[in-house]
């Protein structure tokens, strides 16, 4: 029968969620406020990747990363040798704040760090997710110091 996926699948859609506190479809005014959410988090991530006041060296995140290039967000989680275990994106944010730019790490949860995540991944929209890949091209710039570099 024709229709039988399609009953089916709202059977299932009624067990798994009550119907009466299903969302309605967005409307194109929702999406486009959503959308303007998510460019003002990106505009200041933006701000702060080319901002010297993350650190204390005078060094901002776009002179080694330029255009938020080498930071493979699409390659986390994976193994970080110089942190010791998996990291997450935000862990690596944190340790180039801490090392490169001898600055103080951000709470996990801070709207700075969810801002600089934000500018990150919309600068990579588009690639492949790859988890765990450490063969992924690394800024040019060796940092000599701090855990991991004796
Ligand atoms: C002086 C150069 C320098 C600056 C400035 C710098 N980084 Fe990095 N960054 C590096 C190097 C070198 C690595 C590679 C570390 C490693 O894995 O050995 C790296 C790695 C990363 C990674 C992980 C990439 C990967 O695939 O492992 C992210 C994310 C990142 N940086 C974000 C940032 C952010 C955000 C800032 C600003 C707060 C910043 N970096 C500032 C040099 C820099």
């Amino acid at each position: 029968m024709r229709f039988k996926g399609l009953i089916l699948g709202s059977l299932l859609f009624g067990i798994l969620f009550n119907a009466s506190e299903a969302r309605p479809p967005f409307t194109e005014e929702d999406l486009k406020l959503m959308h303007e959410e998510l460019m003002n988090l990106v505009k200041k991530g933006d701000e702060l990747f080319h901002s010297p006041k993350l650190g204390t060296n005078g060094l901002t995140c776009a002179n080694c990363h330029p255009d938020g290039a080498f930071t493979n967000p699409n390659t986390f989680p994976k193994f970080q040798p110089n942190i010791g275990e998996v990291a997450t994106l935000r862990d690596m944010i944190n340790w180039c704040i801490k090392i490169p730019l001898e600055g103080k790490m951000l709470p996990h949860d801070s709207e700075e760090m969810k801002a600089l995540e934000a500018y990150i991944y919309y600068m990579h929209r588009g690639y492949k997710l790859k988890p765990g890949d450490n063969t992924a091209p690394v800024p040019p710039v060796r940092v000599e110091s701090g855990p991991g570099y004796p």
